[in-house]
C-alpha cells in the first residue's frame, strides 16, 4: 500500500520535480481531473454544475505548509472572497480548510486569528468550515485549535478523522459526544507503522469500525471514501439500525468515482463532493496520483501519445 504512495509523496516535496510537473503541459492538463482550475471562478463553476446535479460541494482554496505570515493572510483572504461568492449565488457549498495554509506549523496563533476570521465571517453567513486533517504532527494542534474556537461557541466547524491513525478510535470516542460533525477518512499521508497502520486491510476494518461508531452515535457524519465496499457497508448498516438519509452524507473528491456520486444522490443520499482550486495544485495532485496506480498510467499514457 505504501510503496507507490511513498514515492507520490516524496515526489510531492520535491522542488525539482515540482518545477516539471507545473511547467509540463501533458501534467497540468492531467491535473484538471482532480482541480477544477486555478481561479475562484473556475472553482464555483465546478460548484455549480454539481449543484445542478444534485450534489452538495465543498470549496477548497489549495494551499498547504505555507511559511510567511503574508501568504497566510492571503490564503484567509481568498476564503473571505469565497465566502462572499458562495452566499452571493447561494451556492449549496461548505467550506474545507489546511491549517498548515494558515501558518499553524510556524506560527499557531496567527493561524487560530485567521481561522476565527473565516468561522466568524461563515456564521454570519451560515456557512459550515471543515478543517482537514493533514500529517500526524498536526492532529493534536488541530484538535487543540478546533476546541479553543469550540469552547468559544463556535458550532460550524468540523474535523477530520483519519482511520489509518493507530490514535483515533481513542480520538473518536472522546469527540463524538461532543456534537462536533466529523469527516472520516483512509488518510493520505505517509506515516510510520507505530503512527498508522501500515496494511491496507487493517486500514480498511479500522475505517468500518469507526465509520459504524459515527452512523450510530455521529452528529451528521461524513462518509468520505470512493470504496463501493465501504459505501455499500454503510448503507446496510443505516438501513440495519433505522438511521434516516438525512442524518449523514457521503463525500467524495471532485474527479473521482462521479458515477457513484451520481447513483447515490439519486437514490436519496446526501453526497458531497470536495472541490479543490488554485494555484498550488501540485501536491494534492501527487496524493491523488498516489492513491491509485492507474491514475499514473492515465498520465503516461498522455506523456507517451504527446513523445509519439
Ligand atoms: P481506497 O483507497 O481503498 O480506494 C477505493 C477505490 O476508490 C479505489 O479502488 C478506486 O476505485 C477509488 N479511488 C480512490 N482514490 C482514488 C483516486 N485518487 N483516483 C481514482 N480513484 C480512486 N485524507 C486526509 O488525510 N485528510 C483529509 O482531510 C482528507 N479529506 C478528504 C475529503 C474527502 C471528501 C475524501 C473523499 C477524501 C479525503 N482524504 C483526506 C483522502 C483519503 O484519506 C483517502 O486518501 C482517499 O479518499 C482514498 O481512499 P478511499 O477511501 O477512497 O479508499
Amino acid at each position: 500500500m505504501g510503496a507507490l504512495r511513498g514515492v507520490f509523496i516524496a515526489l510531492s516535496e520535491s522542488p525539482r520535480a515540482r518545477r516539471f510537473v507545473l511547467r509540463n503541459r501533458i501534467s497540468r492538463r492531467a491535473s484538471r481531473r482532480f482541480v477544477a482550475g486555478e481561479t475562484l471562478a473556475d472553482g464555483l463553476a465546478a460548484v455549480r454544475a454539481l449543484n445542478q446535479a444534485g450534489l452538495h460541494a465543498s470549496l477548497n482554496y489549495l494551499g498547504e505548509k505555507t511559511t510567511s505570515p503574508a501568504e497566510a493572510e492571503q490564503a484567509a483572504a481568498r476564503y473571505l472572497e469565497i465566502l462572499a461568492a458562495v452566499t452571493g449565488e447561494r451556492l449549496d457549498c461548505n467550506l474545507s480548510i489546511k491549517l498548515s495554509q494558515l501558518g499553524a506549523a510556524g506560527d499557531p496563533a496567527l493561524a487560530e486569528a485567521l481561522l476565527r476570521r473565516i468561522l466568524a465571517a461563515a456564521r454570519a453567513t451560515d456557512t459550515f468550515v471543515r478543517i482537514d486533517m493533514e500529517e500526524s504532527a498536526l492532529v493534536d494542534p488541530t484538535l487543540t485549535l478546533w476546541r479553543r474556537v469550540w469552547q468559544d461557541g463556535f458550532r460550524n466547524v468540523g474535523l477530520v478523522i483519519q482511520a489509518y491513525l493507530r490514535r483515533s478510535r481513542a480520538d473518536l470516542e472522546a469527540l463524538v459526544g461532543e456534537g462536533v460533525r466529523i469527516r472520516l477518512v483512509k488518510g493520505a499521508y505517509l506515516e510510520p507503522p507505530q503512527v498508522a497502520f501500515p496494511r491496507k486491510a487493517d486500514v480498511d476494518a479500522a475505517y468500518g469500525h469507526l465509520m459504524e461508531i459515527l452512523l450510530r452515535r455521529g452528529t451528521y457524519p461524513a462518509i468520505a471514501t470512493h470504496d463501493e465496499r465501504m459505501v455499500a457497508r454503510a448503507r446496510a448498516f443505516a438501513t440495519a439500525e433505522g438511521i434516516p438519509l438525512d442524518r449523514f452524507e457521503f463525500q467524495m473528491i471532485y474527479g473521482v468515482r462521479r458515477d457513484l456520486q451520481l447513483a447515490l444522490a439519486q437514490q436519496g443520499y446526501n453526497v458531497r463532493v470536495y472541490v479543490p482550486f488554485g494555484e498550488q495544485w501540485y501536491p494534492y495532485f501527487m496524493r491523488r496520483l498516489g492513491e491509485r496506480p492507474a491514475n499514473v498510467f492515465f498520465l503516461l499514457r498522455g506523456v507517451l501519445a504527446e513523445w509519439r
